[in-house]
């Protein structure tokens, strides 16, 4: 009985071809009409990036990147032949930072963990140009500085940008409508430090501009996504279907390439569900969020949610008295304490289900120690690490199936799989990095789509970007400090 259920409950994830195709169709109509008007269900952000690189630029630059699983500081050293040098420090962001307290706190925590950073990795350069009270700031020895923000801002130029919403767990409600990189300025500044904000760099646009320094192509790489706490990607788009950007006021940036990168916020398609699959889990989960109604593409997709899905699914069967899931009986001592994560909110991480998936051995030893690690149950049966096993295969598999929906949308969209003979994606984040097959489950569903079909999908090149928006965030850096108008 235990089995059964956990198949039927692993059928209401499925997620067939025909549902991919009409979720195609439909993030089509909803990305046009995201480049046309503001205020819709994809943002479709203009980032002012007008060009990727090309693998010759060179320079130091600093990064740091708030939002995905750590908080990092980085310095860069490109050295203009498609390599380059990352120092970094990862630092885990307090949880009391990310949704309590002010935005003056977090943004001062940052500046904090640069100084830290700047000391022990540019200690020279540092003490020579750290700032004195009333000193007059002098760009030359200034380090630049590129920010990647992952969450949705909307940008005017490629150094400033009002946060729309938080996303992924963050609450800090008063950083809502102001501009981000004044926000972390005003932070450096009180601390005196040498360092300039010189770009505001979404992930997805870091890991592109990253993954087309480090393999440029004729083409250069056209999307970069990030599936991983949240998911989101960002595309080269023609200056001429973004429609919006003739509305806007103030807002400055170069032509000359006919081109701009946008950043989809496709974590926030179709919040409305009118093509998205949804169970009682997925609506239970999204009720209980703090930001209920939005981000609901990601909230079926990435690894912020995965495991709270599988939680809140395992939690029903095992308080179904038929089922005896983590019960003890006859033919199970398993022990499931009172402080198992399985009765906490957010209380199983989504790393849970990368190592269950992939444990494929006969009685599935690791998982066993896994789920004592993550949810402190033991002595778990054959069948009981089964049924979950069935629910995690459900969840992943519908998650990455998911995932090809935007691909497929924009690459279609692009025209690209017309006129190429090779589409360059570069991904990052935990969840396609870690969990079995997600790029498998990814490719099978693209193959599915009527514009795609296999031919196109074998022109779909999709490479690992690790840790690659610091690079980006830099390259952005680089772009920026040479260009005169934003020297105010
Ligand atoms: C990192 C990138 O490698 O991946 C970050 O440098 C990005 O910018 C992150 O946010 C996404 O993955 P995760 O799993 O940490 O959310
Ligand atoms: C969330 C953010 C988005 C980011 C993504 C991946 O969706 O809103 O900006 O790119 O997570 O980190």
């Amino acid at each position: 009985a235990l089995l059964d259920e956990a198949e039927r409950i692993a059928r209401e994830f499925e997620y067939p071809a025909d549902q991919v195709q009409r979720g195609v169709d439909e993030y089509i109509n909803q990305s046009n009409e995201g480049l046309a008007k503001e205020n819709t269900t994809l943002s479709q952000i203009p980032t002012f990036v007008t060009a990727v690189p090309n693998g010759t630029e060179k320079g130091l630059y600093l990064a740091v990147d708030l939002g995905g699983t750590n908080f990092r500081v980085c310095s860069v050293q490109l050295h203009g032949d498609t390599t380059f040098n990352l120092t970094q420090s990862k630092i885990m962001i307090p949880r009391e930072l990310m949704a309590s307290g002010t935005s003056k706190d977090l943004f001062l925590f940052l500046a904090r963990q640069i100084e830290a950073f700047l000391r022990i990795h540019h200690n020279e350069h540092f003490e020579a140009h750290l700032r004195r009270p009333g000193d007059a700031t002098n760009k030359e020895n200034m380090f630049d500085l590129g920010f990647t923000f992952s969450f949705p801002v909307r940008q005017l130029g490629i150094n400033s940008g009002t946060l729309i919403r938080w996303t992924k767990g963050f609450n800090i409600p008063d950083a809502v409508g102001h501009d981000v990189c004044a926000l972390l300025q005003s932070a450096i500044d009180e601390l005196y430090l040498p360092v300039r904000v010189a770009a505001l760099v979404n992930d997805t646009v870091g890991t592109l501009m990253a993954r087309s320094y480090t393999s440029p192509g004729e083409t250069g790489t056209f999307l970069g996504a990030i599936f991983g706490t949240g998911t989101n990607g960002a595309y080269v788009e023609k200056l001429d279907k973004i429609t919006k950007l003739q509305t806007m006021e103030g807002a400055h940036y170069d032509t000359s390439t006919g081109e701009m990168v946008i950043n989809a916020e496709w974590g926030s398609f179709d919040n409305h569900l009118s093509v998205l699959p949804s169970t009682v889990f997925d609506r239970e989960l999204d009720a209980d969020s703090n930001n209920p109604g939005v981000q609901m593409f990601e909230k079926r997709v990435s690894g912020m949610f995965l495991g709270e899905i599988l939680r809140r699914a395992l939690l029903a069967m095992h308080q179904d008295p038929a089922l005896g899931l983590f019960k003890p009986s006859k033919t199970s001592k398993v022990i499931c304490p009172e402080n198992s994560g399985l009765y906490r909110q957010w209380g199983l991480d989504t790393s849970l289900l990368s190592l269950v998936e992939a444990d494929k051995s006969p009685h599935m030893a690791e998982m066993k120690t896994a789920m004592y690690d993550h949810l402190k149950i033991e002595n778990l049966s054959d069948v009981e690490c089964k049924a979950v096993k069935i629910l995690v295969h459900a969840i992943g598999k519908r998650a990455a199936r998911l995932s090809a929906v935007p691909l497929a949308a924009i690459l279609i969209h692009s025209g690209k799989l017309q006129t190429e003979n090779m589409v360059d994606v570069g991904v990052d984040g935990s969840l396609v990095e870690f969990y079995p097959n997600f790029d498998g489950y990814i490719r099978e569903a693209l193959r599915s789509v009527s514009k795609v079909g296999e031919a196109g999908e074998k022109k779909v090149r999709i490479g690992i970007s690790k840790d690659g928006s610091g690079v980006g965030a830099a390259l952005i850096a680089l772009v920026a400090s040479k260009d005169e108008t934003l020297k105010s």
